[in-house]
């Protein structure tokens, strides 16, 4: 095979790989905790979701009532075939409406099957993102700016997680220069890691299995793009020198 075409496929297997990135409900919550008065009766959707194994569906569960969420929406792909509980690639794509329960306990007669994949771009999901008001997840970064031009599209306010480089993608760059969307808190280290497959190979110092047994990885090149007011946002930056007489310092 050609050099091209070979770098090619081993770039696009490293993209397809960080699709296979889940996210820990610790850093959810650590990121979460700065948005909490937009959510005050408003539609989630997780579009990139399996209620089964998404920690965004944890925390929206878990933090239902003290975000005072009318309801959540959370709809999963069906080609989730490697995934945490290696769902097999023949089931169908679904998704879960939750309004909340006395228990909080997970109601397996709520699941909704799609007639399609599940795909963000099914007309499915398109009529499940208009009911939503506020979109959150991490989505796959391979679709990455195809995603935030859907968000755009209808509207949406959302908080989602992507790879730094993305803010260089002339896209997504215009949006953010435009004044539409912009980083979220945290970023880098500031995301402590992802949960990978069992076939994923861990290596390197960035790398650990946690207490439960997953298997983490953490890239620390992932930030939260959003169009979220945050009060981070307009505090001023700390000035500690000026470029006048001190040119050298400055080159
Ligand atoms: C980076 S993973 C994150 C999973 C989950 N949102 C989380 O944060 O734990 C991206 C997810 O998007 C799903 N996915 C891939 N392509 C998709 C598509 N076209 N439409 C919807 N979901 C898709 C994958 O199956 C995968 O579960």
């Amino acid at each position: 095979m050609a050099r091209n075409a070979t770098n090619k496929l081993l770039q696009k297997a490293k993209k397809l790989k960080s699709d296979e990135f889940y996210t820990q409900l610790s850093d959810i919550a650590s990121e979460l905790q700065h948005y909490k008065e937009h959510f005050k009766g408003k539609v989630v959707y997780c579009n990139c979701d399996d209620p089964r194994n998404s920690n965004f569906f944890n925390y929206f569960v878990q933090n239902f009532k003290e975000l005072g969420l009318k309801k959540l929406i959370t709809a999963c792909y069906k080609e989730q075939t490697n995934d945490l509980f290696d769902i097999k690639e023949n089931e169908n794509a679904f998704f879960y409406e939750y309004s909340g329960t006395e228990s909080g306990i997970l109601n397996k007669a709520d699941f909704v099957y799609f007639k399609g994949d599940g795909d963000f771009r099914s007309p499915e999901s398109i009529e499940l993102l208009k009911q939503a008001d506020i979109v959150v997840t991490n989505p796959p970064f391979s679709l990455f700016r195809e995603y935030v031009a859907q968000l755009m599209e209808y509207g949406k306010k959302f908080l989602i997680i992507g790879n730094i480089n993305a803010i260089t993608y002339k896209e997504i760059f215009k949006l953010i220069q435009e004044n539409k969307i912009w980083l979220g808190i945290n970023l880098g280290r500031g995301i402590s890691g992802f949960i990978v497959p069992d076939h994923y190979e861990l290596y390197g110092t960035e790398t650990r299995i946690d207490d439960a047994g997953n298997r983490i990885i953490s890239p620390n090149n992932c930030l939260w793009l959003t169009n979220l007011e945050t009060s981070r946002r307009h505090e001023d930056i700390v000035l500690t020198k000026r470029y006048a007489g001190n040119e050298t310092e400055y080159p």
